[in-house]
């Protein structure tokens, strides 16, 4: 006969968990509604979309080092985790997850606008913009050139669909690809352009989630400060050699 005391128990615990699921999410979605939540998660997502930039950039100079090697990259990049996957597959799942990045970090941003805004409808006075920097101010115009380039250049140069003659972009062809696509003047120079608005954006941004997550304190700001101003200046020399190298002939 059954313990009096073991009667409906799996509805219990069930029941229990599900209420400690529920309120789990309840308490995200609060966080998420908070000013300092919506920051949390730009920081977070800004750290994976930082790291994604200085990996991006590492692999471009490998240009440098000749066709083969950057072709062979591009290849490795396509085959890694093959056979236990597929073709593309951990591409695929870096993409996806680059993605939802990228839209969580905008969400954030243009909820964080308008929260701060409606905490100040009228408006300041004088706007005089005391204490802060040039990359400060130019965050959200700096965001929306950057996602601009982002789409043009998986159109130009992941997808070969813009900015090429017929037949002149060829899959797996980095090398090749990189120097067709700089030899037109007008895309090198936006690219140059958009490199120095991401220089801007990774200067005030980085500095902004190093505060976010509390890792600021008076003695160490200056520090912070520096090694936000150098990672920036190192992805922008970084990125722009490769267009000026086309350009320069180094690279043909
Ligand atoms: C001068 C600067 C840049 C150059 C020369 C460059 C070059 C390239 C090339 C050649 C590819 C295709 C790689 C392949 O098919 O294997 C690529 C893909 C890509 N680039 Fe860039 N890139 C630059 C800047 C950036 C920046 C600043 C970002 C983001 C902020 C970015 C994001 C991406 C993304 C998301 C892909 C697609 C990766 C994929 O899904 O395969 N790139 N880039």
């Amino acid at each position: 006969m059954q313990n009096p005391k073991n009667l409906n128990p799996p509805v219990h615990l069930h029941s229990v968990a599900t209420t400690r699921r529920v309120a789990v999410s309840h308490r995200e979605v609060a966080f998420w509604n908070t000013m300092i939540g919506k920051k949390v998660v730009m920081a977070i997502t800004g750290i994976a979309l930082v790291g994604f930039v200085i990996g991006h950039m590492l692999g471009n100079l490998k240009i440098f080092t000749g066709p083969e090697t950057i072709n062979v990259y591009s290849r490795f990049l396509r085959e890694v985790g093959m056979p236990e996957l597929e073709y593309g597959q951990l591409l695929w799942l870096v993409r996806i997850f680059l993605l939802i990045c990228v839209v969580l970090h905008i969400t954030a941003a243009v909820q964080l606008t308008r929260m701060s805004r409606a905490a100040r409808p009228i408006g300041y006075a004088t706007k005089k913009d005391i204490e802060t920097t040039w990359a400060a101010r130019t965050m959200r115009w700096g965001g929306v050139l950057l996602v601009a380039f982002i789409v043009f250049h998986l159109f130009h140069l992941t997808g070969g669909l813009v900015g090429f003659g017929p037949g002149q972009f060829k899959d797996l062809a980095v090398y090749q690809n990189v120097v067709a696509a700089f030899a037109v003047w007008p895309i090198a120079s936006f690219y140059i352009i958009a490199m120095a608005a991401l220089c801007l954006h990774l200067d005030h941004g980085i500095w902004s989630l190093l505060q976010t997550l509390g890792w600021n304190t008076a003695r160490n700001e200056a520090t912070l400060l520096m090694i936000s101003r150098v990672i920036a200046v190192v992805v922008f020399l970084g990125f722009t050699s490769v267009p000026v190298a086309v350009m320069t002939g180094w690279i043909h």
